[in-house]
Formats: C-alpha cells, sequence, structure tokens
C-alpha cells in the first residue's frame, strides 16, 4: 500500500512541478511573439495549469496516507512542518492562479497573465523548496 501511495506522490509531482516547468518555458516562447499572438498563447497555455492542479490533488491525497506513521513525531520535526506549510502556501497560489485563469478568460487578459506569471514563478520556487525539505527530512 505504501509503494502505492509513493508512486502515486511521485506521479503528482511529476505533474505538479512538469507544469511549472512548461509554464516557464511557455513564458520564454511568449516573449519572444508579438503581443496578440503572445496573449492567445498564453490563454491557451492555461489549460496547462489543469495538470499542475491533477498534480497536487495526487500529491494531497497520497500525502496524507504516507503521513500514516509520522503523525506521532509531527511536532518534533520542524522540516516536515516546514514542507506541510509550504504546501498550504502552494495550495493558496494554485487556487489564486485558477482564479486569475478564470477571470484572464472572461476577457481580462492582459492584467491576470502577468498576474499568473508572477504566481507560477513562486509556486515553482515553492515547489522545489517542498521537494528539498521532503529529502531532507525523509532520507
Ligand atoms: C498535504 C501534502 C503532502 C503530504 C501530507 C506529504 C507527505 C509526505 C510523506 C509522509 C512522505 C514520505 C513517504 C515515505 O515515508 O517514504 C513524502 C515524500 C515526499 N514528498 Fe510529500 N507530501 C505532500 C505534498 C508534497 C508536495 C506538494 C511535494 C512537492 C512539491 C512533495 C514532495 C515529496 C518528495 C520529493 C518526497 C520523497 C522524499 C524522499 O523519499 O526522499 N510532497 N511526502
Amino acid at each position: 500500500m505504501k509503494d502505492a501511495m509513493l508512486i502515486i506522490h511521485f506521479l503528482g509531482l511529476g505533474m505538479g512541478l512538469g507544469a511549472s516547468f512548461a509554464n516557464m518555458f511557455f513564458g520564454i516562447a511568449g516573449a519572444r511573439m508579438e503581443p496578440n499572438e503572445a496573449k492567445k498563447f498564453r490563454l491557451s497555455s492555461l489549460v496547462l495549469s489543469k495538470m499542475g492542479q491533477l498534480g497536487l490533488l495526487l500529491l494531497v491525497v497520497s500525502g496524507i496516507f504516507l503521513m500514516a506513521p509520522y503523525w506521532q513525531i509531527l511536532s518534533s520535526s520542524p522540516l516536515l512542518i516546514a514542507k506541510l506549510l509550504l504546501v498550504a502556501v502552494l495550495i493558496t497560489m494554485i487556487v489564486l492562479i485558477h482564479r486569475a485563469g478564470a477571470r484572464a478568460q472572461a476577457g481580462d487578459a492582459d492584467a491576470q497573465i502577468k498576474k499568473i506569471q508572477l504566481m507560477g514563478k513562486m509556486a515553482l520556487l515553492t515547489s522545489l523548496l517542498i521537494v528539498f525539505l521532503a529529502v531532507l527530512f525523509f532520507h
């Protein structure tokens, strides 16, 4: 059971971090396009955030199962507490990116795309920090 949950955890990691990295490279590609083309391209690439959301969902669901042996030592495990707090920060960012995406589709594209680009970079950094903390704590 634990192995299955760990596999799901890593699949979620691949989808979540993969979406963040792809978003960064799409940002670079969009910066080289003319403004109208870039807007269309960025609106279409919003579909990528669905992959990130699904990845995060898989991470949280499998993570809750994987936590079973660690709840008792949680209060004396600052690295694990830091990891879980950063997961809460990441979830907040993903919710904000989702909202900004919906507003961009509804018409306010330019302002919302800028917000999404900034929050996307912050979400990528937060995810990398979570991986760093997880490996430091669990190994
Ligand atoms: C509520 C959310 C989460 C919980 C409760 C959780 C919990 C856990 C637990 C308990 C393990 C250890 C499994 C074991 O015993 O081997 C683990 C491993 C890991 N988690 Fe999470 N996790 C969550 C979200 C995340 C997120 C968002 C990321 C990355 C962005 C992440 C990255 C990792 C990595 C890289 C490992 C493997 C560490 C290693 O074996 O060296 N987790 N997680």
